[in-house]
């Protein structure tokens, strides 16, 4: 393949992820992108699958979530000659290390608010690893067929609360009963609003209203929106594609996903305001999406939790390149050269075997313990370099976990080995006893850990969750014994780095208050 086809392919491609918070709205809105895709014929699909009603506890659930997760990792559609990825970020009780992981395969993202609410914390946990990676992020502000915040309070509590500069592309006209529909500052026209029926759109210049405005739109209105639209230009900031591009500048819009309002325009506008795939740091320094040779990273392991056959699949973002099926490549990490026959891609209800995937694209490869989260794969004849390792991710939440039955030390020994490599969760000793503390970002992963060591090696665990909250690494030099007590506890990491769990934040700001010159530094970023 040439190289002006190879930039063809990627161009075409915008590859992000949908974050929220629980009941934002998320799926709501990636069903009416899928119904803008074709991908499915009606409403109701993306939904029905999302089960997300289980009980924790209850395992079997979880696993049966989980064959089906494995089918809506990815969603891929064509739309306006644009190949779309759609990376799915897990919420709720599946909110893991994985989800953060998810967000550096996309090359933007796409945070539903719920207009209602604000801001809430999943989404800043979310935007905070976006905002790392320093990718485009725009907002999609939701229900506004329902009576919520104030416009101007939501575009500040954006500002003070994720740091991020706000543009407003729409701006809407009323909420909830009398929710009239919203003015584009770009196309200038109004969209206007009409229940269940489809919307349409009217021309406005901001000031001058028009017999066509004022037949669809309730005049009372007017004077406010000039007012507002007023204050936009004056106090709010100017709208910066630079600024966009490197996530420091939010555009917004606003809509109601579930009244498919303001969805259409608001994707329309997304395609011209992100990214094509971009250049990736590695060991060869920047590897260019339109570079010929085939290049990918793992980022996602799917257990697939059935112990008779130990089958997972391992999620590639190509990041340069063609994939074709049956190529030959170089896991760098090994050394290892692999043939990548069993290869698929994600459609909105299916699994599918793919030929080929460019620069942007995810493909699932059937795994049978070859691969770990992280690992660079280069295609043949092409020399050999790693992308720089994936970020690791702060834990909240920790366990102490001991084997139940002695016997099974090496056992134990090894599981924990292996799931820690493949990323399931991360791990920690106690200085002097050795004692093993997990730690996690959500519950579900000591959940996952403690079935897949009774179901893949045998060993039964026993855990003790801890009430500490927060990790931080420290310099060996500036660790003091009396630092240590029943609220800060020392324990050391796979490098046998010392790092301080904290049993609260406040325990955390006394610290630091008491020990000035003492960094602490958690390994986020
Ligand atoms: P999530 O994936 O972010 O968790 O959110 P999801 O789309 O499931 O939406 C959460 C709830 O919010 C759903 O209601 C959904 O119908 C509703 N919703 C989504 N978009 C809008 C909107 O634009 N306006 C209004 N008014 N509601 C919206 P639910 O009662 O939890 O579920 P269901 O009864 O609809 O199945």
């Amino acid at each position: 393949m040439n190289h002006q086809k190879q930039k063809e392919q990627v161009e075409s491609r915008r590859t992000f992820a949908i974050i929220s918070h629980p009941d934002a709205g998320k799926t709501t809105l990636t069903e009416k992108l899928l119904l803008l895709g074709g991908m499915i014929r009606s409403a109701g699909t993306v939904k029905a699958r999302k089960t997300g009603k289980y009980a924790t506890s209850d395992w079997m659930e979880i696993e049966k979530q989980r064959g089906i997760s494995v089918t809506s990792s990815v969603m891929q559609f064509y739309y306006k000659d644009h190949h779309i990825n759609i990376v799915d970020t897990p919420g709720h009780q599946d909110f893991s290390e994985d989800t953060y992981r998810t967000l550096t395969a996309v090359d933007s993202a796409v945070m539903v608010i719920d207009g209602t609410k604000g801001i809430e914390e999943q989404t800043i946990k979310l935007f905070k690893v976006c905002s790392m990676r320093g990718i485009p992020i725009l907002t999609f502000i939701n229900k506004l067929d329902r009576e919520g915040k104030d416009p101007l309070e939501l575009l500040e509590e954006i500002e003070e609360v994720l740091g991020i500069e706000s543009y407003a592309v729409t701006w809407p006209i009323g909420m909830g009963k009398r929710f009239q529909g919203t003015y584009d500052r770009f196309q200038k026209k109004i969209e206007v609003y009409r229940g269940n029926e489809d919307s349409f759109f009217v021309d406005f210049d901001g000031t001058t209203v028009t017999d066509d405005v004022t037949e669809h739109i309730d005049e009372g209105y007017l004077p406010s929106l000039a007012d507002e639209l007023a204050l936009l230009d004056e106090a709010g900031n100017d709208f910066s594609m630079e600024k966009v591009k490197k996530g420091k500048l939010t555009p917004v819009f606003f809509g109601s996903a579930i009244a498919n309002f303001g969805v259409q325009s608001f994707f329309d506008e997304f395609l011209q305001l992100t990214l094509p795939p971009q250049s990736r740091e590695s060991s060869n320094g920047e590897i260019d999406p339109t570079d010929t040779n085939f290049s990918g990273f793992i980022f996602k392991i799917q257990a697939n939790m059935n112990p008779a056959h130990r089958d997972r699949i391992a999620f590639v973002r190509v990041c340069s390149g063609k994939f074709e099926r049956g190529m030959n490549v170089t896991l760098s990490r090994t050394g290892r050269k692999l043939k990548l026959s069993q290869s698929h891609q994600f459609l909105a209800s299916s699994r599918e075997t793919v030929e080929e995937a460019y620069a942007g694209d995810i493909i699932g490869l059937y795994d049978s313990g070859t691969y770990q989260i992280g690992d660079t794969l280069v295609g043949e004849g092409a020399s050999v370099f790693q992308f720089n390792p994936l970020p690791t991710f702060p834990p909240e939440l920790f366990a102490k976990v001991r084997v139940k039955n002695a016997m099974k030390g090496k056992h134990f020994e090894k599981g924990i080995t292996q799931l820690v490599q493949e990323g399931a969760v991360q791990l920690y000793r106690t200085p002097y006893f050795g004692d093993y503390i997990l730690g996690a970002v959500g519950e579900l992963q000591f959940q996952v850990f403690e079935y897949r060591m009774k179901n893949e090696y045998g060993v039964d665990i026993e855990f003790q969750r801890l009430s500490h909250v927060a990790a931080k690494w420290i310099n060996k030099e500036d660790l003091q014994d009396k630092m240590i007590d029943s609220r800060v506890m020392l324990v050391e990491d796979r490098e046998e780095n010392p790092v301080l769990l904290f049993e609260n934040d406040f325990v955390l700001r006394m610290f630091q208050e008491k020990y000035p010159s003492v960094e602490l530094r958690s390994t986020f970023g």
